[in-house]
């Protein structure tokens, strides 16, 4: 993977020798090969294509190039605006067709479209629906007219409300407006990170009476499940805080009903999807939580991996970074697992901030230190040299989600990504979606297209596909068994989409 101290200096010497030699301009071989090992460092740089490989690389090249010099580029424009565009366009169709491997960074909260939530789950009966003071929406379900309580104090059954207004096609929109982010006019609705992320948070709070409701929970995993395999995807690693749900005479369960469900709507999907590998749970918290909550959390992690080896994958904290407390706040709780000398692998979410220089920033090196396994975002990854030596040495892969970065303002033209320095020197790294319903994407192709077009560049080549999707089972938390297993059915499954595109 690394050029020989050998080839190093031969290249350097070389290169002295035919600079001297040639009058005026440097050789032109010497110079081809300089672009050929600097191309081999990318992402997939050292993928050996097989001839019909070759013949749909040249293809996707020449797509590229198309779309490159098109008036409008869609990597260019805010994703709501682009979002057409790439669904025209022929790299974009492509991409949904080819296997992507895992998606490993993705929140239970904005897992399944809202499309789904608002045509299927609020048309159930005994849904109420209230209107708060600030512009959001709450659901429940009940078999009786719920309590007034502090956010809401007037309830309505939607069936009796809708039955009411007649334009339940207005209505309808209107509801899946509070559960999303997506907008025709983004840069107007949101003109910064703060506004945006209140926007975030409430439509997280609207969409959890829904999905908190456990005979809608198992429906729920179930469809996002679906979604994912249509476009391609064969694993999945949920970042799920396994909230409390609850029944329609308000009794509750707790976490390990939560995990139990979601452990049998995954055999029960894998039973009717045989192509399908499975899926797992890394349990997450907000960080706006206390140390003694977390140290908590912490403890309970421990105990439920240990219970569920197979489902939980391992811990994370989540919440906008920015403004929630730093990992090295939360040492203390963090470093249970060590001092009780148990294993919980850790995924944070680190780096996704372009404070640089804040204690926030400092998140990237302590998720390092706190020997995490994968690094959700690394957005500032490319500013921390250090950091970024020790996540390629110790094989720590960055997900990478574009169009989460683009919509919640930390990049808006997706070619001036960081990463882009990542993906030009073959940083470890797998791509996902973050939170697909908010930023009205389905599946990981939306997100494969911007980094492939956008944040790759003309140079990133149909080897770069094929090295991050199988990054996605290679740097997901499954055990080495199923890895193999995993890279068997994606292998038999690219095959065959090489062959249906050549
Ligand atoms: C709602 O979704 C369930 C599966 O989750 C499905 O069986 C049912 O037919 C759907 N209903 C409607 C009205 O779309
Ligand atoms: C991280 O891993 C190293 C090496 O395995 C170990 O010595 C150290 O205790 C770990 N740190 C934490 C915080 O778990
Ligand atoms: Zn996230």
């Amino acid at each position: 993977m690394v050029m020989s101290i050998f080839q190093a200096v031969v290249t350097y010497v070389s290169l002295l020798w035919f600079v001297r030699l040639s009058e005026g301009f440097p050789d032109p071989a010497q110079r081809d090969l300089l672009m050929r090992q600097e191309a081999s460092r990318q992402t997939g740089g050292r993928v050996a294509l097989t001839e019909a490989e070759q013949m749909l690389d040249l293809h996707l090249h020449q797509l590229k190039e198309q779309e490159m010099s098109a008036a409008l580029f869609p990597p260019a424009v805010h994703f709501f605006k682009a979002k057409p565009l790439i669904q025209k366009s022929p790299i974009f169709k492509l991409l949904q067709d080819m296997p992507k491997g895992a998606a490993l960074h993705i929140h239970t909260s904005s897992l399944v479209g809202v499309e789904w939530l608002v045509k299927n789950i609020t048309y159930r009966p005994h849904c109420y629906i209230c209107f708060t003071w600030d512009n959001s929406v709450r659901f429940l379900f009940s078999d009786r007219q719920p309590f007034p309580r502090w956010d809401c104090f007037y309830w309505q059954l939607l069936e009796t409300l809708r039955a009411r207004i007649g334009n339940t096609e207005g209505f309808d929109n209107s509801l899946m407006q509070h559960l999303t982010l997506f907008t025709e006019d983004p840069d107007g609705e949101y003109p910064s990170q703060e506004v945006v992320w209140e926007k975030f948070e409430k439509a997280f709070i609207a969409a959890a009476g829904l999905i908190s409701h456990a005979p809608v929970l198992t429906d729920y995993f179930y469809r996002g499940l679906e979604e994912l395999l249509q476009d391609n995807i064969m694993y999945l690693e949920l970042r799920s805080g396994l909230s409390r749900t609850y029944e329609l005479d308000g009794s509750i369960h707790d976490k390990v009903w939560a995990l139990k469900t979601f452990q049998e709507v995954t055999r029960t999907f894998k039973e009717d999807h045989p192509d399908f590998l499975g899926a797992r749970i890394i349990i997450s918290v907000h960080r706006a939580l206390s140390v003694s909550e977390v140290k908590a959390a912490v403890k309970e992690a421990i105990q439920l991996q240990k219970d569920f080896p197979d489902v939980v994958a391992g811990f994370d904290m989540v919440g906008r970074e920015d403004s929630g407390r730093t990992l090295w706040y939360f040492r203390d709780a963090l470093s249970l697992p060590a001092e009780m000398g148990v294993t919980l692998p850790y995924f944070f979410h680190a780096g996704e901030t372009d404070e640089e220089g804040t204690d926030v920033d400092q998140n990237l090196m302590d998720a390092l230190l706190f020997n995490t396994t994968r690094i959700g975002h690394g957005f500032a990854l490319a500013h921390h040299p250090l950091a970024k030596e020790l996540s390629r040495k110790r094989n720590v892969a960055v997900e990478l989600c574009p169009i989460s970065n683009q919509v919640l303002k930390l990049v808006s033209d997706l070619r001036n990504h960081p990463a882009a320095v990542l993906m030009s020197e073959g940083h470890p790294m797998v791509i996902s979606s973050d939170d697909p319903s908010l930023f009205g994407t389905t599946g990981l192709s939306y997100d494969f297209y911007e980094a492939f077009v956008g944040i790759g560049g003309l140079k990133a080549n149909l080897g770069t596909l094929k090295e991050l999707a199988l990054n996605s089972i290679r740097y997901s938390s499954l055990p080495a068994h199923l890895k193999d297993t995993g890279v068997v059915m994606w292998q038999r499954k690219w095959d065959a989409f090489i062959f249906k595109h050549t």
